[in-house]
C-alpha cells in the first residue's frame, strides 16, 4: 500500500510540473477528472459518425460496396501520406528512419493492390452499369490524396506527360502542373476541350496541387533519399522498397484498377460515357504514360519495358 502511495505521488509531482511549467493550477484540472467520463470505444472511433457516412444515390445494393471501398482507399493514402509527410520533414533524416516508413507505405500499398479484387469481383455487372450512370460525371480520377501523393513522392517533372520531359526540365511549378500527365488524359486532344470531371477537379484543388509541387520541391522522397550518404548500411534496403514502392504506385495499382476497369466498362461501348470522360484503354495502362518516381534506380531495359507485362496480362494475352 505504502508503495502504491509513493508512486501515486510520485505521479502527481510529475504532472504538477507539467501544469506548473505553464502556469496552470493541477487541482482545478483535477477536479475536472473527477467529472470527466470514462472513455468508450464508438467514442473514440466515432462509429456512428463513419457509418453514417456510406448515402448511396441508387437503391442498388452493390453501391454500397463501391462506396465504402472508394472510402477505405482513401484512408489508406492518408496513412500513406502521413508517412511521407513524416520523411519529407523529419530533421536529421537517417537511412533506417526512412526505410522503416517506406516499408509502412509499401505495405499499404500491397493491402490497396490485393484487396482491389473487392472491385473486380465483388459487385453484379448489372447493377454496376445502372449505379456508375447515376454518379456522372465523378470519377476516381478526381481522388486528390491520389495526386497528392504523387507529388510528394517525386520531382514535378516525372509527372509531366512523357512527351514533354525532356523539354521542360528547366520549366516552374505552373508551367509543369499544366502539362502534368492527369490533364492531358481528361482532355481532347483535337480539340483542347477538357473534361467536365477535369473542370471540377481543377477548380476544387489546382491551387493546392501547385502549392504541393512547390513545398516539395526539395523535400520529396527522390530528393530526400538521394540527400542521404551513399554507402550507409542500408542503403541498397532503401533502394530495394523505393523500387517496390514505384512498383505499387506505377505498376501493380493502376494494373489492379485497370482490370476493373476492363471488366465492367470494356464489353459495353455506350458505358464508356459512364466514365470521367477519358479514353481509359489509351490512359490507364502504365506502359503508355511511363511514370516512373525514381528513374536513376531502373535499368534502360526496366523503363523500356515499364509496366508492359503487367498490361498484356491484364488483358490476359502473353508478351509474344
Ligand atoms: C469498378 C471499379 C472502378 C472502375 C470501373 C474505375 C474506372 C476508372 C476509369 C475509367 C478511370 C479513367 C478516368 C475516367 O475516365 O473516369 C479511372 C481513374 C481513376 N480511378 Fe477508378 N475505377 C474503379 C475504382 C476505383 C477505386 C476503388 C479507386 C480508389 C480511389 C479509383 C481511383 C481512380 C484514380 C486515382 C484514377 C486516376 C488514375 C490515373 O490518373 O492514372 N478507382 N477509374
Amino acid at each position: 500500500m505504502e508503495e502504491k502511495n509513493a508512486a501515486l505521488m510520485a505521479q502527481l509531482e510529475k504532472l504538477q510540473a507539467k501544469y506548473q511549467a505553464t502556469g496552470q493550477d493541477i487541482i482545478s484540472y483535477l477536479e475536472g477528472l473527477y467529472y470527466t467520463d470514462f472513455l468508450n470505444y464508438w467514442d473514440y472511433v466515432h462509429t456512428d459518425t463513419l457509418l453514417s457516412l456510406q448515402i448511396p444515390r441508387t437503391s442498388l445494393p452493390d453501391e454500397q460496396i463501391f462506396i465504402i471501398y472508394h472510402q477505405i482507399t482513401e484512408l489508406y493514402f492518408k496513412l500513406i501520406l502521413s508517412e511521407v509527410n513524416q520523411i519529407a520533414d523529419k530533421a536529421d533524416l537517417t537511412t533506417e528512419f526512412m526505410l522503416e516508413r517506406v516499408e509502412r507505405i509499401n505495405r499499404y500499398w500491397e493491402i490497396l493492390v490485393q484487396s482491389f479484387v473487392v472491385m473486380v469481383n465483388g459487385m453484379e455487372t448489372e447493377q454496376f452499369m445502372k449505379f456508375r450512370m447515376a454518379l456522372l460525371p465523378a470519377s476516381g480520377f478526381q481522388s486528390a490524396q491520389y495526386r497528392l501523393i504523387e507529388i510528394a513522392a517525386t520531382d514535378f517533372i516525372n509527372l509531366v506527360t512523357k512527351d514533354l520531359r525532356p523539354t521542360m526540365k528547366q520549366a516552374s511549378i505552373e508551367q509543369m502542373y499544366e502539362h502534368i500527365y492527369w490533364k492531358e488524359g481528361a482532355t481532347e486532344i483535337a480539340t483542347g476541350q477538357k473534361t467536365l470531371t477535369l473542370v471540377r477537379f481543377e477548380e476544387k484543388y489546382g491551387a493546392q496541387f501547385i502549392a504541393q509541387g512547390h513545398a516539395f520541391l526539395s523535400k520529396n522522397l527522390r530528393k530526400r533519399y538521394l540527400s542521404l550518404p551513399a554507402d550507409s548500411e542500408k542503403m541498397p534496403a532503401l533502394h530495394q522498397a523505393l523500387r517496390e514502392f514505384d512498383t505499387f504506385v506505377n505498376v501493380k495499382w493502376p494494373l489492379a484498377h485497370l482490370r476493373s476497369a476492363g471488366r465492367y466498362l470494356q464489353r459495353n461501348v455506350d458505358v464508356l460515357a459512364a466514365t470521367g470522360g477519358t479514353n481509359w484503354q489509351k490512359y490507364l495502362p502504365p506502359r503508355f504514360q511511363k511514370r516512373i518516381f525514381f528513374p536513376e534506380l531502373w535499368s534502360e531495359e526496366d523503363v523500356e519495358n515499364w509496366g508492359k507485362a503487367a498490361v498484356l496480362d491484364a488483358y490476359g494475352m502473353s508478351e509474344k
